[in-house]
């Protein structure tokens, strides 16, 4: 089983390798080829990996290479995790946003928008590589923003192409553990958009646990959605949201946080990795030590900015050891050996959300099989998430048609509309100011 691994001279490269490690199945990934541009970073990455090789008998070979289609040619698993404009773009993104006074983050509102305008034109070329020379590889998604990157490249891969995150999950486990339940029999009752979904319930044994949860401000008020939100506003929502829907239920609180702190996210990361890589470069570097310490840190510092206003404290032990490698690898392992599970994953609606059109990525549980995800049926959200939901695959769509017309005025009717965008005039101002510092955006005419 061969699994290429787009971006493969990202920070988070390694988390993945790890997991392959501890899978000594049959079917099993024996070979790994990490694909990046820069080829500094293949080599400290590759360098990781082969700390992590060292003591683990018929571990995956790896091999690194910057030619896109050679990387794609048979491959079976193909995992896209790039970052276009790197994250100095990601600095960028966040600071022309603040500047206008709103929220830059790479995901959610003004920030998600521009990083998704130059994400998708790469996303779409690479779905098309693999249409053409990786016509049965499975391509699983975790470039950020993730519903939005998916949806661009189904429309060249159909269901071959899946989105994942491990918000939801997180979110999931961490609701059944406050339950005293185990999360693996426990079904999630989650729906919405990538970064932009509510658990409306966790059901065990056939019967609903949320009520009791939302019923006890002990309970609610103990793990990380509980903090951030405060027991009040789950117990008025009568639902668990997802951690991004703190920049929207928050938003005044988290725009200025962000406009007020040293160094954004991404200008924190940028100058982190940046250290990291450069440490890389030096032979003597003990290269394990260094990225795990790294990736502590990374951790560590998780959406400070926004625990920060709700007075959150620190995160949880449990919480900062990641997670999203290991729902790529039960992806993997589902579709790979037909080992039948349910994930919470991005893919195309096909009337599981109907107010939604058949081929809008939505995130929901899906039942994985060797013939992909299907996605379950849920009940309707309440008016206030399903104008959310609608409101933000409208702004996607528009990103999806200025990517594809290379339209400036579609550009600013993608920022116009988004919740979180309160002028026309701002968004002008947005595109004006990301067209000024995105190389990639230079398409926009
Ligand atoms: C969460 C999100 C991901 C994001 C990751 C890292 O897991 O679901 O989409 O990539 O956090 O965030 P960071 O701010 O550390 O890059
Ligand atoms: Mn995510």
């Amino acid at each position: 089983m061969k699994l290429t691994i787009l971006g493969g001279g990202g920070f988070r490269v390694p988390l993945v390798y790890g997991a392959l490690l501890t899978d000594r199945g049959e079917g099993r990934v024996t070979e790994v080829v990490l694909h990046d541009l820069d080829d500094s970073r293949l080599y400290a990455v590759a360098r990781v990996l082969a700390e992590q090789a060292a003591t683990v008998p018929d571990a995956p070979t790896v091999t690194a290479t910057t030619d896109l289609d050679e990387a794609l040619r048979g491959a079976d698993f193909i995992f896209s995790a790039i970052r276009v404009g790197g994250l100095e773009g990601r600095a960028n993104d966040e600071r022309v946003a603040l500047a206008q006074g709103v929220l830059g983050q790479e995901t959610v509102g003004a920030g998600g928008i521009a990083y998704g305008l130059r994400t998708v034109p790469v996303a779409v070329d690479i779905a098309q590589r693999v249409a053409r020379l990786a016509p049965d590889a499975w391509v699983i998604n975790f470039t950020n923003p993730a519903g939005l990157v998916t949806e661009a490249m189904s429309r060249h891969l159909g269901d071959r192409v899946i989105g994942i995150c491990d918000s939801p999950v997180g979110l999931g486990r961490r609701i059944a553990t406050v339950l005293g339940a185990n999360p693996r029999e426990a079904f999630i009752d989650y729906v919405g958009l990538n970064h932009l979904g509510w658990v409306r319930g966790l059901r065990v044994a056939g019967r609903d646990e949320l009520p009791r949860l939302l019923a006890d401000p002990d309970l609610l008020g103990s793990f990380e959605e509980g903090k951030l939100f405060g027991t009040d506003w789950l117990q008025s929502l009568g639902a668990i949201p997802n951690e991004y829907l703190h920049y929207y239920y928050f938003n005044r609180e988290t725009v200025r946080a962000y406009s007020e702190v040293e160094k954004t996210r991404g200008a924190f990361l940028r100058d982190q990795q940046a250290q990291f890589y450069d440490e890389m470069k030096r032979p003597d570097t003990a290269a394990l030590t260094a990225w795990d310490r790294t990736r502590a840190e990374r951790e560590a510092t998780y959406m400070a900015e926004n625990r920060e206003t709700a007075g959150a404290g620190e995160r949880d032990a449990d919480d900062l050891s990641g997670g999203y490698e290991k729902v790529a690898l039960a992806l993997m392992r589902a579709i790979a050996r037909d080992e039948r599970t349910t994930l919470i994953l991005n893919v195309r609606n096909q009337g599981a959300l109907s107010v939604l059109d058949t081929d809008a990525v939505i995130e929901v549980p899906c039942l994985v099989d060797a013939n992909g995800a299907h996605p379950v049926a849920v009940a309707p959200l309440p008016d206030h998430a399903t104008g959310l939901v609608c409101a933000v695959k409208g702004v996607e769509r528009e990103v999806l048609a200025a990517a594809e017309n290379g339209s400036r005025t579609t550009a600013v009717k993608a920022f116009a509309l988004h919740p979180l965008v309160d002028s026309v005039n701002v968004a002008r101002r947005l595109v004006e100011g990301y067209t000024e510092v995105h190389p990639g955006l230079a398409y926009l005419k």
